[in-house]
Order: C-alpha cells, then structure tokens, then sequence
C-alpha cells in the first residue's frame, strides 16, 4: 500500500506519517510540491499511490478574512484540482474539512452534535473556503473522502507549526500571564495522533465517497480545555472566562460545533476521549 500525504510536516500530516510508516508513506511538501501549482501534479504519478491524503489548508481562521483568494486558494481550488487529479490516475482521494462550516441556528442554542447531511451556514471566509472546497471536490470526483475535523493539536515535524492551542497555553502559563479563554464556543478538542490512527481504521473498511465527521469523543468550551491542560500539567495560572464578542476576534465561530461520529461508528470506528487524548499528548511532550 502506497500512501502520498501533502502537507506531511505539519500537526496531521506527521502523525499520519507515524501511523503509516515511512516505507508506505511519500511525502508531498513545499517547496518541492505546492498544492497551487497544478503543474506539479505529475509528481504524484511517480509513486504509484493507492491513496493521496491532503493535510494542507489556509489554517488561519482570522487572517482569511482579509485573504479571500489566499483561503480559496489553498482551502477549495487546490483540492477541488487534486480530486479531480487522483479521479483521472485512479487514486482514492482523502482530504479534510472543519467544524466551521457550521453556523448558529437562528434563536435557539444549539446542543446536539451536527452531522453530515445537516445544514451548512459558515460564519467565516475560512469555513465558507473550506465548505466550498468540499463541494468542488465532490462535485469533481465523488468517490473521494472528506474529513471534518476539530481544534486539531498535536506535534508538527516542521518546527514552524508547533503553534496550537495546548502548546500556547502551556507557555502562557510558564510565563505567568494571566490567561483569556473563550468560553461561549463548545467545541471537541483533537489530537492528531488519535485522528491519523482513525483516519487508517476508517480507509482500512473502504468507505463510499462522501463526508465523514472525525474527532474526539466529548465536548467542552475552550475555557473548560484550557483548565484541564493546567490541572493535567500542573499549572495554576490565572484565567478568565470571556465571550467570543469580549475576545474579539476577528473571524465569527459557531457558538456550538460539536460533530457527531455516529456515521463513522457504523464503520466500527472510534476516537478516544478529547481528556484522554490530551493526557497522552502531555505525557508525550514530557518524555520528548
Ligand atoms: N488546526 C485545526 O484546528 C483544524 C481544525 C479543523 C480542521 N482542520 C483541517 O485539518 C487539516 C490538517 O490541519 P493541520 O492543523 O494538521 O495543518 P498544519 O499543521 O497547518 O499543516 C498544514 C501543512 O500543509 C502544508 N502546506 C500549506 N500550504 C501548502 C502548499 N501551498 N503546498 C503544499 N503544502 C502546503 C504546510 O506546509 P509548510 O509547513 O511548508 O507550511 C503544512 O505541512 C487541514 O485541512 C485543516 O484545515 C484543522
């Protein structure tokens, strides 16, 4: 089994590449293979590849908003190509989207968990890049995968990405700031090491074409995360509930995002729970 992974520096893409082993695994990165320039896509026929999994995104949920053509670049053409790329070679296309392609309903607060055929409203530039990415890949090659996931952390192999939510928190607190935390968004914290592992589980059963939900089991507001990292790291910082609008972000986030993994459960497969998946991720960072 040949697997081709874009992106396979970052947070997902090393654990994938952990998962699969380096002798299955071809690696696609920048500078040598950039997802925006269709000419390289040749590449990707040298290695007679069963399956291409494309980590690579516009990640930066606040700064898309003044980056239309850079999200849509990276999060809906560049896919939508690849897709239609592996349709032509004959290789199983897997690529992942976001919680953001949700919105908020209306006057009511949403709590159950949404799932693949539920309505798409994106809040942001980055979820309707995203939300379109989807669209355009299926529509070019339907039997192609895609992923939602949520509030992915693990540990990147290109240093540069080593930037995620756990790793700030921690070095907040090692600082001795006091900390701000969003707690009006419930969200399903990952770790990337329990996704890649999934994400084999899942193509091991072959699935049809189609979007799939992927995270961790449970749910919490970032506020809530924020303290199980201190009390599992042994910090006792200073922090501070405040709302999404008293954060001010730029970029809107669905109050409730939560994916539901009933489908993916039909298949047999299972994430952990985000508070034991964190565990492990700390264990990791201190026995590195
Ligand atoms: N992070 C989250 O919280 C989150 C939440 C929901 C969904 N997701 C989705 O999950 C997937 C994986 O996310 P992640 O957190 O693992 O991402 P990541 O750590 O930011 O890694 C992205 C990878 O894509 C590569 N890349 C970026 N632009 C590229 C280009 N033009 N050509 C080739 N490679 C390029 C990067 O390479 P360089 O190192 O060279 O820049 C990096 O290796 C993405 O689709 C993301 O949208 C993420």
């Amino acid at each position: 089994m040949r697997i081709g992974i874009i992106g396979s520096g970052g947070q997902l893409g090393s654990d994938l590449v952990a998962v699969y082993g380096e002798e299955s695994v071809l690696r696609f990165d920048r500078p040598g293979f950039d997802v925006t320039n269709p000419t390289q896509f040749d590449f990707l026929t040298m290695g007679q590849l069963d399956y291409l999994i494309n980590t690579s995104a516009y990640n930066e949920v606040d700064k898309a908003e003044e980056d239309l053509e850079g999200a849509f670049q990276l999060n809906a053409f560049a896919p939508a190509r690849l897709a239609e790329f592996c349709m032509k070679e004959g290789i199983r296309f897997v690529t992942f989207s976001t919680d953001y392609v949700f919105g908020d309903p209306v006057g009511v607060q949403r709590d159950l968990p949404w799932n693949e055929m539920d309505e798409s409203i994106p809040l942001s530039i980055y979820g309707i890049s995203k939300y379109s990415g989807e669209r355009m890949v299926l529509n070019r090659n339907p039997d192609a995968i895609v992923i939602r996931t949520c509030g992915l952390y693990g540990r990147a192999r290109n240093v540069s990405r080593r930037k995620n939510f756990v790793d700030l928190m921690l070095q907040l607190a090692k600082d001795k700031r006091t900390i701000r935390v969003v707690s009006d968004q419930i969200v399903t914290p990952t770790s990337t090491w329990s996704l890649a592992g999934s994400v084999q589980e899942l193509l091991k059963r072959h699935p049809e074409g189609g979007i799939y939900h992927m995270s961790n089991m449970g749910e919490c507001s970032w506020y809530q995360f924020a303290q199980t990292i201190f009390q599992m790291a042994g910090y006792a910082p200073e922090v501070i509930p405040v709302t999404q609008k008293e954060y001010g972000a730029k970029a809107r986030r669905p109050k409730y995002s939560v994916l539901s993994k009933e489908k993916i459960g039909l298949f047999g497969v299972a994430l952990p729970s985000w508070q034991s998946a964190l565990s492990r991720y700390l264990d990791q960072l201190i026995s590195d």
